[in-house]
């Protein structure tokens, strides 16, 4: 099994407050791991830490992608080494078509030498599977996109880079059923091939579609839970609060 993303014993502060306060981590190539845990326990903060956003400060810890230590890269040359992260409230670009997004990070991370003609034909393919038009790639990026079409546009991003890691930020979150089900095919075949899945969701739902391998369970900045898709389950018909005892009795 080789070994993508370790995490040890990680810290990370956020404007003064420790939000992270000491993960383990490790996601081989071709895993699929949940992670879930109440709202404002640091799951997208985790994700940003991954992918290197200036604001999250490690206080303590390392961050190894391929057995490299990677705390002291830019995100976009942890980008290059094939990591990606989809955001769970993507931003709005005004100005730069959704084409033309794709086409630069494609030039950027993959270095393959395409033009634009040629680029815009495959990426049509792409996203065609996923239901989206060339008069969708064509609008502004994410300016003006329903939740949902968010979160596919996202998606499409992840089939375009088609990168080692992928940290999923609620990727279900707003999207309808039959959507669910074409996002989540996609994401398997792009899994398929190796790629590692760090996958933050609250619901059980897309883990139907999407096996997990580990699913971990965040409270408080730590890992505290890791189990199969037995655990998700029992978490949606139980909630939280039990977890929570449990942690705060120790
Ligand atoms: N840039 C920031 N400035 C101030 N506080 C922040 C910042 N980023 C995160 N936090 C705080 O850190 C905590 C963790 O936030 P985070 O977004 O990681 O939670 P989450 O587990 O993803 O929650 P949710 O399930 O609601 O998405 C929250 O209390 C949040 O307000
Ligand atoms: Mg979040």
């Amino acid at each position: 099994m080789t070994e993508l993303l370790r995490i040890e014993d990680l810290h990370v502060e956020v404007e003064g407050k420790e939000i992270l306060k000491g993960i383990n981590l490790k996601i081989n190539e071709g895993e699929i791991h949940a992670l879930m845990g109440p709202n404002g326990v640091g799951k997208t903060s985790l994700g940003y830490v991954i992918a290197g956003h200036p604001k999250y400060k490690v206080t303590k810890g390392n961050l190894f992608f391929k057995e490299k230590n990677i705390l002291e890269l830019r995100p976009d040359e942890r980008a290059k080494l094939g990591l990606f992260l989809a955001f769970q409230h993507p931003v709005e670009i005004q100005g730069v078509s959704l084409n033309h997004f794709l086409y630069t990070i494609n030039k950027k991370i993959s270095n393959k030498g395409l033009n634009f003609l040629e680029f815009r034909r495959s990426l049509l393919e792409r996203a065609n599977l996923i239901g989206i038009t060339q008069e969708f790639l064509n609008r502004q990026l994410n300016v003006g996109f329903s939740g949902g079409e968010k979160k596919r546009a996202e998606v499409l991003q992840l089939l375009t880079v088609n990168p080692k890691l992928a940290v999923l930020d609620e990727v279900d979150s707003g999207t309808d059923i039959d959507s669910l089900k074409t996002l989540t095919a996609a994401i398997t075949e792009v899994n398929k091939n190796g790629t590692g899945i760090l996958l933050v969701t609250h619901y059980d739902r897309i883990l139907q579609y999407l096996k997990p391998h580990y699913i971990h369970v965040l409270i408080d900045g730590r890992i505290e839970k890791t189990g199969s898709s037995e655990l998700a389950r029992e978490l949606e018909s139980k909630g939280y609060n039990w977890l929570k005892q449990e942690v705060y009795a120790q």
